[in-house]
């Protein structure tokens, strides 16, 4: 059959067509982004949709995010979330805080979304008071990926799930790469960790440029 030859990305747009139609508060988050000089890196509505699958099916209550950009993948696990649920989202850039703070009041989420401003290892230590988070998404940083990962355990509960974006990245984030770069180390070490990890539970799916999925299991 002909669709046996859809390229991989072609197959995520007809999967999102189906399972992921965008409303026009996430439809503008781009263009709004753009005119703010702010980079095309969110991730996409496939991903979007996988996060908030993860997110009802841990019961997510409680929603952290490092690296907010311009709040798009915050607004799809927002709306994961009933009224009495929480989003927090570190952003290092006050100017994407506040384009997030935007995209947040149009897409209504604003009474449950919230982004804290700071370089996310100076802002995490703080977050202890406010644990367990059920559902923790890192898409910052990608050097930095193994630290968030130490960090998400800690602040995680068994059955919280920890996602991770731009993990695959072609293959360079699971085999070394001809000329690595920080970013590529970054994500080879997070898979690493999260394959290796006896309390974790974890896959890697090519959907974007991947994302490295686990669940947090018991201590026993
Ligand atoms: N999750 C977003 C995309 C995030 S892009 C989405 O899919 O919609 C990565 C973001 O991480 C950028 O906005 C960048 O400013 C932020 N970032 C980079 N380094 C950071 C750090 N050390 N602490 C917190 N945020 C950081
Ligand atoms: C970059 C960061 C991301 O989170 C992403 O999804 C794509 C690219 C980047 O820093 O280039
Ligand atoms: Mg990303």
């Amino acid at each position: 059959m002909a669709d046996d030859n859809a390229s991989p990305l072609a197959l995520q747009r007809a999967i999102a067509d189906l399972f992921a139609p965008e409303d026009e508060p996430l439809r503008e988050v781009g263009t709004r982004a753009a005119a703010e000089g702010l980079p095309a890196i969110s991730v996409s509505a496939l991903q979007g949709r996988l996060l908030q699958v993860l997110a009802a099916a841990c019961q997510a209550r409680r929603i952290l995010e490092i690296g907010a950009l311009a709040g798009y993948s915050g607004t799809w696990l927002a709306r994961a979330l009933g009224p009495e649920g929480g989003l927090i989202s570190l952003e290092i850039s006050e100017k994407h805080a506040e384009v997030v703070r935007e995209t947040w009041r149009r897409a209504g989420v604003a009474d449950r979304a919230e982004v804290r401003v700071g370089p996310a290892l100076e802002t995490l230590p703080g977050l202890v008071s406010e644990a367990p988070f059920d559902l923790i998404f890192i898409d910052a940083d990608k050097d930095a990926y193994p630290d968030y990962l130490s960090w998400a355990i800690r602040l995680a509960r068994p059955g919280s799930v920890i996602v991770a974006d731009n993990c695959v990245m072609g293959s360079s984030g699971l085999r070394s790469p001809e000329e690595p770069d920080a970013a590529h180390l970054g994500a080879r070490r997070y898979n690493r960790m999260a394959s290796g990890n006896a309390r974790l539970l974890s896959v890697a799916l090519p959907v974007g440029s991947g994302m490295t999925i686990s669940v947090v299991r018991g201590p026993d």
